[in-house]
């Protein structure tokens, strides 16, 4: 069997995984994908350092081989706070007022991705099967190809795939695109970013697209295009609900709310999850119907990320000011009805407090998939589980049909699902939950690294 590597911006190197609150899904997806397969995950080691060495720090931990090379400040700037979150991020979010437009992060983005090819180059054994992670490694692919590797090569891409009209603002997206056709198997999330991808592939680059199969033909390369919406460690997460950790963050979480509901929202502080537009909403629900600030208290864990980028300080500035406009209008001196906290949480305390929550609030603006969605899902109770309130923006919203799909934008609507998650009957909860709880668990991780890496397999290169 061939070997699998994974390439990925961020490694979740063990010192580092306590957090799984910042990491957002993608670092714990990766990490259950390769502790089935073994295998080699390379990447940044988090660590910046001036003249960092192009040879990677190895180590091996529950058979899982990392290799890590740190970045130089300036590289940093340039690549992760640059190009890949004030350009790719914003704009793959369709926030391209948020876009930052500069010739110099371009450049830095194209030299960081060149030094992980030849970093990585020494390390791939010619039967290796490759398989590289996130808008901020688009053309890996291509930089390793240039240097001889006829490997297998798959990519997935974690965030939405933007609609045409918006892509073209990005200045030479033709060249960013076309270094996508180096790889053998690209993935998106869902549907959705398909379809903009191949549309993008057919009337802006002028390739030959097949719908049906996926197929792009290109300047005589070839590649495939497909769906695999990413799941959860469906297992993991049953198994951490036993531990001790979680039942006392459960505990801690329903002895602290008593007679009220607890109604959960868990993201990384980004401007592409909605939270001043969840605030808002909240808001509304208590203007609406006063009387019920007894019935609700609202946990918002928002572990903050990328501080050094302006738009996430401002984001972060905004909610403080939000939460604190709510908590003072709508306290009584013994309740406060938005608990805001900032910092990260370990997956037990977090799969505790998702139990004790009857109400798991997601409601980003655009998200690739949402894995917070799942992981809720996973953890309730089967005799008496929680409403799931989720934007329809996201791509969990194409598999998890039976939340209550809500418009993220609209704070009246925000305020309503918040009115029939309180009011609905046990046994509607349990039919809508029941039928997402087979999803989460049938559409799992393994699930989704078995179709990806099998389909990679098959191709004939
Ligand atoms: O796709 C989501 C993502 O960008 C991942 O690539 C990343 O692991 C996660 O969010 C967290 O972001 P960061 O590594 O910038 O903290």
């Amino acid at each position: 069997m061939s070997r699998l590597v994974i390439i990925s911006n961020r490694v979740a190197v063990p010192k580092a995984r306590g957090a799984a609150g910042a990491q957002g899904g993608l670092a714990g997806a990766l990490n259950a994908a390769l502790k089935k397969s073994g295998g080699l995950w390379f990447g940044w080691s988090g660590e910046t350092s001036e003249n960092p060495s192009s040879e990677p720090h190895i180590g091996t931990y529950d058979g899982v081989t990392m290799a890590t090379i740190d970045l130089s400040p300036h590289d940093l700037d340039e690549y992760y706070n640059g190009y890949a979150n004030s350009t790719l991020w914003p704009l793959f979010h369709y926030r391209i007022d948020l876009a930052r437009f500069e010739r110099e992060t371009g450049r830095g983005y194209e030299r960081v991705n060149e030094r992980f090819a030849s970093s990585l180059a020494p390390l791939l054994e010619p039967d290796d099967v490759v398989w590289a992670h996130d808008y901020h490694l688009i053309p890996l692919g291509e930089d390793l190809r240039r240097k001889g590797f006829t490997n297998r090569m798959g990519f997935f891409l974690h965030t939405p795939w933007p609609a045409t009209r918006l892509l073209v603002s990005l200045p030479y997206h033709e060249r960013l695109v076309k270094t996508m056709l180096a790889y053998d198997l690209l993935g998106f999330q869902c549907d959705e970013w398909l379809t903009s991808f191949l549309h993008y592939c057919e009337y802006e680059l002028g390739a030959d697209v097949d719908e049906e199969s996926g197929r792009i033909e290109l300047d005589g390369l070839t590649t495939i295009a497909r769906a695999y919406p990413i799941g959860i460690d469906y297992q993991h997460f049953k198994e951490l609900g036993e531990t001790g950790e979680a039942r006392q963050t459960a505990q801690r979480v329903l002895s602290s709310t008593r007679h009220r509901t607890a109604m959960i929202g868990v993201d990384r502080l980004d401007y592409s999850k909605g939270l001043p537009e969840r605030l808002d909403g909240i808001g509304r629900f208590f203007d609406r119907f006063p009387e019920r600030v007894q019935d609700l208290v609202y946990i918002q864990i928002a572990p903050p990320s990328r501080e050094d980028v302006e738009s996430y300080k401002r984001i972060r500035a905004e909610l403080e000011q939000k939460a604190g406009q709510i908590n003072g209008a709508r306290s009584r001196i013994d309740l406060v009805p938005i608990r805001y906290v900032n910092q990260g949480h370990t997956q037990g305390q977090l799969v505790g407090a998702y139990r004790a929550c009857k109400i798991g609030l997601v409601t980003p603006l655009r998200d690739g998939m949402n894995l917070v969605a799942k992981e809720y899902i996973a953890c309730q109770d089967a005799e008496d589980p929680g409403v799931l309130i989720l934007s329809r923006f996201a791509g969990a919203a194409q598999q998890l049909s039976e939340a209550l799909l809500v418009n993220p934008h609209s704070p009246d609507d925000i305020a309503e699902k918040i009115r029939q998650a309180l009011d609905m009957p046990l046994a509607e909860r349990k039919a809508r939950w029941k039928s997402m709880r087979n999803c989460v668990r049938d559409e799992n991780i393994q699930r989704w690294t078995e179709n990806f890496t099998g389909d990679l397999d098959k191709l004939v290169r």
